[in-house]
């Protein structure tokens, strides 16, 4: 009796565990089926209509005021924009959505009167610029709303194309997201090589961005947005009337890394990296870049041809899980190429142009003093982001090889500000063509180090520092940020400084 009753006591305890297994079993599959679907990846290749002409930003106005410089106007605005989905509330420079193309020459001298008519305090930075601390438009130079600032400089590198947007701390992704950003093209008369360069006409502005919304709002928190626009246009086409076309290809995404090919796969001649041209064109079918990198490609077209540029799943070197995470198995049409019956002649592509460039970063062979950056986590070298303290002190004039690694796992990237410098190792090999130029911002591939050679001249200030940071922009605003200052010989930082990374 009572050896029956335990019996069933225990077939009783079987079955709840059996029926407590099977529903867990369900609930995994469950889970595992929804994630699945909510992670597919996003692909819009053959479902982009191409029926808006891509918008070209405006070259921005500008005057010479009494001192000789060029002088800017700027102000961040709030504003809307009109897309396929409906009227979306917007953030932008001078306008609605993105901001104008600011221009000037190596030598100049300039000015940018900002205003920030925003409900929120914000900075503008200028990404990939040579220039004096206190002028960079970084986390110190927050401007409140209603305020103005009026930062000044003297350009002073090779022509490149640049890029300025807000930088303030823990608010960048919302900010750039909503908008704010534009790019800023640097020329150098100096500089001969034959390159198609009629702004809007056959060199063409190509700022991607990605922006999620829902309701009328762009979703600022959203890391990978469905659907692209390039310029602030959806489904752009632009009409091409010569030969060859340069693109100024700018990464304006928070989080997503492109990898940028024609459809027919076609070749996309790359003649310049983030700080001006590589010393020879690099013939490629695909162009990857993480946010905030720029390339420039010539396209060339035969007539009354349409071409597609497209970005297919980027090689982000990641397992399969992180690859979906990190959007790099997506597909998107970008932009439709259509080139009309008759092409003006276009030079041809040169062989060489400019071998020495590289020289700006400074002599592998004299080098001062070598750093080490590991980063993983939301960390860089075991530390977040702290307003008050700078994690690295450099003195003017050094060159410096800085030693990135990444062990955290995942996707980073790296960018220093106030200089370019020069990957001379990936891995310890040399590094492939695409990065043979002058950089300001790489992609960090997980458990790969690259050696970055840098020269820190001209501006010297103990009280202001620098960034370097992830530019995936939720990790930077997550704290992946550190600060460094350059003094001159023998002085000490006005703020509190981590000595001792590195060695000479
Ligand atoms: Cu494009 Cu520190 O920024
Ligand atoms: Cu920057
Ligand atoms: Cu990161």
């Amino acid at each position: 009796m009572s050896r029956r009753r335990n019996r069933s006591v225990l077939s009783v305890f079987a079955r709840v565990v059996a029926v407590g297994v099977g529903g867990v079993i369900l609930l995994v599959a469950g889970l595992v089926v929804g994630a699945w679907m909510l992670l597919a990846p996003t692909d819009t290749v053959g479902e982009v209509d191409f029926d808006t002409e891509l918008a070209i930003p405006p070259l921005a106005e500008s005057t010479i005021d009494d001192q000789g410089r060029r002088v800017f106007d700027l102000t961040a605005q709030e504003g809307s924009l009109d897309l396929s989905e409906g009227e979306v509330q917007t953030w932008g420079f001078n306008g609605d959505y993105l901001g104008p193309t600011l221009r000037a020459e190596r030598g100049e001298e300039v000015l940018v009167r900002y205003r920030n008519e925003l409900p929120d305090a914000s900075t503008v930075h200028w990404h990939g610029m040579h220039l004096p601390a206190a002028m960079d438009g970084g986390p110190h130079q927050l401007v409140e709303s209603g305020g103005t600032w009026e930062p000044t400089w003297t350009i002073d590198q090779p022509a490149a194309t640049l890029w300025y947007h807000p930088h303030p701390h823990g608010e960048t992704m919302d900010h750039v997201s909503r908008g704010l950003a534009g790019m800023f093209i640097l020329a150098d008369p100096a500089q001969t090589v034959d390159l198609p360069s009629e702004y809007g006409v056959d060199d063409l502005p190509i700022i991607v961005t990605d922006p999620s919304s829902s309701r009328g709002e762009v979703q600022t928190n959203s890391e990978f947005g469905d659907r692209l626009l390039v310029n602030g246009t959806e489904g752009p086409y632009a009409e091409v009337s010569t030969e060859l076309v340069r693109l100024r290809l700018l990464n304006g995404s928070p989080m997503r890394v492109y990898s940028f090919q024609l459809d027919d796969g076609s070749p996309l001649v790359q003649v310049a990296s983030d700080g001006g041209l590589l010393p020879a064109p690099h013939e490629t079918t695909s162009v990857r870049l993480s946010p905030g990198e720029r390339a420039e490609v010539l396209v060339r077209m035969e007539p009354g041809e349409t071409r597609t540029l497209r970005s297919i799943a980027p090689d982000l070197g990641q397992n399969f899980l992180s690859e979906r995470f990190g959007g790099g198995e997506d597909r998107f049409d970008v932009l439709q190429l259509r080139a009309a019956d008759q092409l003006a002649d276009s030079p041809d592509v040169p062989e060489e142009l400019a071998p020495d460039i590289v020289e700006h970063a400074g002599d592998p062979d004299a080098v001062d003093r070598t750093r080490e950056f590991r980063m993983s986590g939301r960390q860089i070298n075991g530390a977040q982001m702290r307003m008050d303290h700078a994690d690295e002190v450099v003195t003017l004039g050094d060159t410096e090889v800085w030693e990135v690694t990444n062990t955290g796992g995942e996707v980073h990237t790296f960018h220093v500000h106030d200089v370019q410098f020069r990957v001379l190792s990936v891995d310890g090999r040399e590094p492939p063509p695409e990065l043979s130029g002058l950089k300001d911002t790489i992609l960090v591939e997980d458990g790969v180090d690259y050696r970055l050679l840098m020269t820190f001249t001209d501006y010297a200030d103990p009280t202001m520092p620098y960034m370097y940071h992830c530019h995936l922009l939720r990790h930077e605003d997550q704290g992946m940020m550190g600060q460094f200052v350059v003094v001159e010989e023998g002085q000490e930082p006005a703020i509190a400084a981590r000595q001792g990374n590195g060695h000479h």
